[in-house]
């Protein structure tokens, strides 16, 4: 029998994608994908750690997988990711989860195959995390779930230390992949039936300032892309508000193929705690660079990113918060309880927010923000838009789904002759808060 494996993802995009590598480097390997946990030879949970309760449900897991393991003692359990970047979060693991076997960090998932060899030849766990990033390794093998959409990575890491983040301490300083693997990874991608990229990275927007010739950055990687690959359909995310350019702007204008969503995380409204969180933009820069994008490309579609309750944030700071969303009218927002982690400067700071407090903002944001998304969703009844088309609709078989250029996610009964994989156009005929219903024109 083959042996089989099991990958559990915590977190963002980066962790979704480090999954699909670390897939690929098992299947290599001649492992395949077991259907459940039950019946793997080998688990690895890629954990994520930018909220407190990200971590508590990590160990909830972990600690549920002691019974699979006194059932299989050959079973091989590994933890990876951001969390364990972190020495205090080995050593627990070390300590009060001793069925876990093996542990690696966001810097080696590359040495998955000698840490596996290692276990098996010493009979012991193995615990290697490097503190720090080394060179970027090309052409590691990639098993991706989607046919048609992938996620690329154009570079690692985040330099910007904003105070209540975690990230680059667990994911290291900026690198920047070069354009030509880049060029190459998304050709070839193409050529296996890949209709839509989302490039990924921390902050977008610094790309190739790692460069010493400094000779690239990420409207001119877009427009590379765009022009030397035929990829259908480009993405990006995440883009920080204080390195978003002119000549990006003008880059997405110009190309059909660059869709039309930005995702422009604000984290708050009130200039005072933009500083304190060291975001290097004001609420008053941050409105003029969403009136240069909407003027220039109306048809846009924003969502954004905002923590509510960080320390000494008051009611009135929150209130500013509340008002730049009702100004600004994102399309969608991801809204999150400040969460301190201990070794960023926030959670040294004064004036930590009541629980109670930070859950009442939250609700109230929510609220806001659902009114404002169903409003937006509302626009487009009646307009002509592209689907990307996914498939079978998770919860309805009968109903697919697809989403459009602006990321919206469309609902549509299907017709005999489309597949997954389809760009078709379609219109709109109804609107839900997080959903789009559409009638195919094709
Ligand atoms: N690099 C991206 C995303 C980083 S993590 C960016 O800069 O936007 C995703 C989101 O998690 C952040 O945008 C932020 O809103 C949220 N986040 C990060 N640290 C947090 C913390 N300590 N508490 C609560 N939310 C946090
Ligand atoms: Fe964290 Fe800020 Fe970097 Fe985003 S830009 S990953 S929020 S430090
Ligand atoms: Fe979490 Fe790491 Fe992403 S901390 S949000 S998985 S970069």
């Amino acid at each position: 029998m083959p042996q089989q494996y099991f990958i559990t993802t915590f977190g963002c995009q980066m962790n979704v994608h480090d999954s699909e590598v670390l897939a690929g480097l098992l299947g290599k390997m001649g492992y395949s994908q077991a259907a459940s946990p039950e019946e793997a030879d080998l688990i690895l949970l890629n954990t994520c750690c930018v909220r407190e309760n990200a971590e508590n449900r990590l160990y909830g897991h972990i600690g549920n997988l002691k019974t699979l393991k006194e059932r299989n003692p050959n079973l091989i359990i590994g933890v990876c990711g951001c969390m364990v970047q972190q020495p205090s979060e080995v050593a627990k693991i070390q300590e009060t989860y001793k069925h876990v076997d093996l542990v690696f960090g966001t810097h080696n998932v590359h040495q998955l195959p000698e840490l596996l060899d290692k276990i098996r030849t010493s009979q012991s766990r193995v615990f290697e995390v490097w503190d720090s990033e080394g060179e970027i390794h090309e052409g590691l093998p990639t098993k991706r779930d989607d046919p048609h959409k992938a996620w690329v990575t154009v570079m690692y890491g985040c330099n910007n230390y904003c105070s209540y983040c975690i990230v680059p301490y667990v994911r290291g300083r900026e690198r920047s992949r070069r354009p030509a693997e880049i060029r190459q990874e998304i050709k070839e991608l193409v050529e296996s039936g890949v209709k839509e990229v989302t490039l990924l990275g921390q902050n977008v927007n610094s790309y190739g300032l790692d460069f010493p010739e400094r000779d690239w950055n990420f409207a001119k990687l877009l427009q590379e892309i765009a022009s030397g690959t035929g990829i259908p359909r480009i993405r990006f995310q995440t883009s920080h508000p204080k390195d978003l350019s002119d000549e990006l702007i003008e880059t997405m204008a110009a190309s059909r193929q660059i869709c039309r969503h930005l995702h422009l995380p604000v984290q708050a409204g009130s200039s005072r705690v933009l500083e304190r969180m060291n975001r290097k933009y004001t609420k008053e820069s941050y409105e003029a660079l969403v009136a240069k994008i909407k003027a220039r490309l109306p048809e846009i579609a924003l969502t954004t990113d905002i923590i509510v309750g960080f320390p000494g944030e008051t009611e009135a700071d929150f209130e500013e918060t509340l008002d730049l969303v009702r100004k600004i009218r994102y399309d969608g927002a991801f809204t999150f309880i400040y969460s301190p982690r201990i070794g960023t400067p926030a959670a040294a700071m004064p004036d930590q927010v009541p629980e109670t407090v930070k859950k009442q903002r939250l609700e109230q944001l929510i609220a806001i923000q659902n009114q404002i998304s169903l409003e937006k969703n509302r626009e487009f009844i009646g307009t002509l838009t592209e689907l990307l088309i996914e498939g079978p609709s998770e919860k309805n078989p009968v109903v697919w789904s697809g989403r459009n250029s602006q990321n919206k996610l469309v609902h549509f009964k299907p017709v005999a002759h489309i597949h997954p994989g389809d760009l078709v156009a379609a219109r709109i005929t109804n609107a839900q808060t997080f959903t789009l219903e559409a009638e195919l024109l094709c």
